[in-house]
């Protein structure tokens, strides 16, 4: 099987060695330490020393699985903690897949989506979220893409690389419809902030749906590899116990003692990414409304905005020039879009973030420049 270019990881890897000063590539929120994690619950350092280092919990301890449940709405003993969002989609797609089967998924949209769907020898088919409807999702355009042989639905709200978010109205006649044709929607919320109202609606109200979520974005935490998925259905919550087994058998007992206590202070945690995030987008708003060569939807949500060159021209080229002078962003043709790029707004503290702008604009100046020449 050829397996499919994980490109934007490539991309990543490629500036790993010798990183340009601000990085705007990433999609996780404000970063802490494990120090300061410790510090929001009060715990004793020395009480962390005696962490005894052997497997957790198959599906992730009791005390983890039952802040899950509360974060998200659901039972302790519908939790299964995951090594990250990324394993949550691999379980899911993976007890889904059957020969001939399809997985409709969104495009742009985060690659594990598509890649994982080919991976597991079924056709991934894509639903457009198009720039000129604000990258709304379109359910009759969902729906058109359903056949017998869909296995599931993912819709991922707020939106990876977009900043999209789902309307209620959207959300629910997408779930009503799946659910009458017996197709499971996977809801990917690792982008929601309770706070920043992007889910005007209840998991009560998506029958069937199965949401997953993590601790790496809106929760800031990324390298505690710690994601999850929240499936009330037994029956069908059978199989991800054995596709845990055979991907990863269990997570750090460390990374969850260290997600638990962020979880019981969430508040704290999320209401810091989402300031840092909104000032940051304002201050990224000032910069591409000034500039002819560039164009965007404003992300209503989320941790990335995927702005577009005017000029149609591939934006690789751009990319690598501002990675030059300082400032790494994502070519769009990493998510199949050649002529925008990604630029992540939650991760940097301000001011570092403001100098990234200067960077920023200057290098779109010189893009406005050419434009009109
Ligand atoms: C939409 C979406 N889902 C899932 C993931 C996987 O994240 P993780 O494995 O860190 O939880 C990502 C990572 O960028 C993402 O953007």
């Amino acid at each position: 099987m050829k397996i499919p270019r994980f490109t934007l990881e490539h991309w990543m890897r490629r500036y790993e060695a010798a990183p340009p000063r601000h990085s705007l590539a990433g999609s996780a929120g404000p970063c802490w330490t494990v120090g300061e994690v410790l510090a929001l619950g009060g715990v004793d350092p020395d009480e962390v020393m005696t962490t005894p280092i052997l497997y957790a919990p198959f599906e992730g301890s009791t005390e983890l699985r039952t802040e899950v449940a509360n974060y998200v709405g659901v039972q302790p003993e519908d939790v299964l903690i995951t090594t990250g969002a990324s394993e949550a989609i691999a379980i899911l797609i993976a007890s889904h897949a059957e020969a001939n089967g399809n997985v409709v998924v969104p495009s742009p949209g985060y690659p594990s989506f598509a890649g994982l769907t080919q991976v597991f020898g079924m056709e991934p088919r894509e639903y457009r979220l198009r720039r000129e409807d604000g990258f709304a999702i379109d359910p009759d355009r969902v729906l058109s893409n359903v056949d017998p042989g869909t296995r599931a639905v993912i819709v991922n709200s707020p939106h990876n690389p977009t900043g999209s978010l789902a309307s209620r109205e959207a959300l629910l006649a997408l779930a009503a419809a799946l659910n009458d044709r017996g197709v499971t929607l996977i809801v990917d919320r690792v982008f929601h902030s309770p706070g920043d109202d992007a889910e005007p609606w209840g998991l009560d109200e998506l029958p069937g749906a199965i949401p997953i979520g993590d601790m790496s974005k809106a929760l800031s935490l990324p390298g505690l590899r710690v994601g999850w998925i929240a499936d009330r259905d037994v029956a069908r919550r059978g199989p991800y116990l054995d596709l845990r087994g055979y991907f990863t058998l269990s997570n750090a007992p460390l990374a969850e003692r260290l997600a638990t206590i962020a979880l019981q202070h969430r508040g704290r945690v999320l209401a810091r990414r989402d300031s840092v995030a909104r000032t940051n987008l304002s201050a990224l708003a000032l910069v591409i409304d000034r500039h002819p060569a560039v164009d965007w939807v404003r992300p209503r949500g989320g941790a990335t905005s995927f702005p577009w060159l005017t000029s149609g021209r591939d934006a690789r080229p751009f990319c690598e020039r501002l990675a030059e002078a300082g400032v790494l962003t994502v070519p769009g043709d990493c998510l199949g879009y050649p002529d925008h790029f990604r630029v992540g707004f939650a991760d940097n503290e301000p001011a570092a973030f403001a100098d990234a702008m200067e960077v920023l604009a200057e290098a779109l100046s010189r893009e406005d420049d050419q434009a009109a020449a």
